[in-house]
């Protein structure tokens, strides 16, 4: 299979290069630069090569990379940092900015440059840089400038190295798309990356390297429900999944998974392990301590489910990429330690654990789920996160606390949802806010939800959705009339950044 490597060097949007890439057909993995080396790039046998953005500055004395990197006669396209680093390793010179530029920017392209062709003459590019380069390095032609940065982009055609200072891979360089379908052609690339390639091929490669039986751990979720099919058809009835209702998921949700699963050819067990959780979480306030309690007893749940189905050897999780990227890959901060992964105990009693979708977008799971036949009602869920209403209560889990997110949350998405606003994911969510308000004649002291709903396709970035007011005062005049201990509904209008989709 033809591929690109992403090497990272911790940049916010390295996850959206490699989306840009594999939206072109062609299959791409990121690998943090400080584990990949040289010899694994190697064996990895990239057809080009990303170096992608970066935090730090190239003169850091404690920075270095293996400029031998430049002499593998691979196709090299370099972002920002990974720029600067051509820039840098190949004798150029890098020097802090007189004017750093983040934002939008207009780049004036130069003529004759292979990788902004057909790009306009003056095109809209998003900058984000404090450092720029100063010189090329030999060989190297200046392609494109902007008003504080003289070489916005260059490029050494002979020796396929390219590079651009600002970033490609973010929608608000207008002709970003351009810059990957030109990189791809100059790796020479066949573009032959499809999800039905990658069912077939992973159900063979499921066969050949699982022998004994496997549990999957069944959320009801996109993620998994299609973990699950994929590996039903790669063994059968080998595959037990658990469904573990620790009791945070949204009002009725374990009846309608459980409804779901039972059409499938599988075996599917549903454990109610709701109290359990509870009292692990009791008086448990911070959030990345949640994460990892509720993380741990599913697996403590999953491990004792096997005992008693007897000789599983395997334990499939619905991880998908941005869950391992977000949980730090490489030296990008960790924003959260995602359900999946960072929540997983150091040990596991299994003999592996088997994470068939890995390496796969979220459009992309539901392309092979739809590929696999899954209900469309499944495949099109919106996402609900591992540790499900544990983290849309801010601060200690309680069962009073849990019934009153349940009731909101049902009522949010049912007027959202008859009143047909689009949006990608909407949620009620509590606050451990209590405030004064006054019902009949009455004080009152109680909770106050907040909603939210966002717009996203690759639920890294985010933008809250614009609902309509009287959807939204309906909504909030429902809640405080049908569900107990609340008497104020806030509505979450920040983005993502700053802010994030869940509240813990
Ligand atoms: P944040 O809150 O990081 O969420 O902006 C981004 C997307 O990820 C979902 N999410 C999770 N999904 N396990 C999951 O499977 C988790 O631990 C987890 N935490 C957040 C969240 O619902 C949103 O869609």
């Amino acid at each position: 299979m033809e591929k690109i490597l992403v090497l990272d060097f911790g940049g916010q949007y390295n996850q959206l290069i490699a989306r840009r890439v594999r939206e072109n057909h062609v299959y791409c993995e990121v690998h943090g630069y400080n584990v990949f080396d040289l010899e694994a790039i190697k064996k990895f046998a990239p057809r080009g090569i990303i170096l992608t953005g970066g935090p730090q500055s190239v003169n850091a004395d404690d920075f270095s990379v293996d400029g031998k990197i430049f002499e593998l006669d691979v196709p090299i396209l370099g972002i920002c940092f990974g720029a600067q680093l051509m820039a840098k390793v190949l004798g150029g010179r890098v020097d802090r900015a007189a004017t750093s530029e983040f934002g939008r920017t207009e780049l004036d392209r130069l003529d004759g440059s292979r990788l902004l062709d057909r790009m306009s003459a003056r095109s809209t590019v998003w900058m984000s840089h404090n450092d720029r380069i100063v010189e090329a390095p030999r060989g190297f032609s200046t392609t494109a400038s902007t008003e504080h940065c003289p070489i916005a982009a260059m490029e050494d055609d002979a020796r396929k190295l390219y590079a651009v200072q600002f970033h490609p891979e973010v929608v608000h360089t207008v002709e970003g798309s351009v810059i990957f379908d030109n990189f791809i052609d100059i790796c020479g690339c066949r573009r032959d990356w499809k999800m039905s390639s990658f069912v077939e091929t992973k159900i063979a490669e499921l066969r050949s390297t699982i022998s004994g039986r496997a549990l999957c751990a069944l959320s009801g979720g996109v993620d998994s429900s299609v973990a699950a099919a994929l590996m039903s058809k790669a063994i059968g009835k080998n595959l037990t999944c658990v469904f573990v209702d620790h009791g945070l998921l949204r009002k009725n949700e374990a009846d309608e998974v459980e409804a779901v699963f039972k059409n499938f050819d599988l075996n599917f067990i549903r454990v109610d392990a709701s109290q359990r959780f509870l009292t692990r979480l009791s008086g448990v306030t911070e959030p990345e301590r949640k994460r990892k309690i509720i993380g741990e007893e599913f697996i403590r749940v999953f491990e004792e489910e096997a005992k008693k189905i007897g000789a599983v050897e395997y334990l499939v999780q619905g991880t998908i990429y941005p869950d391992v990227i977000e949980s730090g890959l490489g030296k990008a901060a960790v924003i959260k330690s995602h359900h999946n992964v960072g929540g997983l105990p150091d040990h596991v009693d299994f003999k592996s654990i088997v994470e068939p979708l890995r390496l796969l977008f979220k459009d992309e799971v539901r392309a092979v789920g739809r590929e696999l036949g899954l209900d469309e009602k499944i495949v099109s869920r919106q996402p609900f996160p591992g540790p499900g209403l544990g983290i849309r209560i801010i601060g200690e889990v309680t069962s009073e606390k849990i019934k009153i997110v349940q009731e909101a949350d049902a009522i949010f998405r049912a007027e959202l949802e008859s009143a047909g606003v689009k949006s990608n994911q909407y949620f009620a969510a509590l606050t451990n806010m209590r405030s004064v308000g006054v019902m009949g004649d009455g004080r009152t002291y109680d909770y106050a939800i907040v909603l939210r709903a966002v717009e996203t396709t690759d639920f890294m970035t985010a933008t809250a959705t614009r609902i309509p007011w009287d959807v939204l005062t309906r909504a909030a005049d429902r809640i405080v009339n049908e569900v107990k201990g609340v008497n104020r509904v806030l509505y979450d209008c920040t983005s993502k950044p700053p802010s994030t989709i869940e509240m813990e």
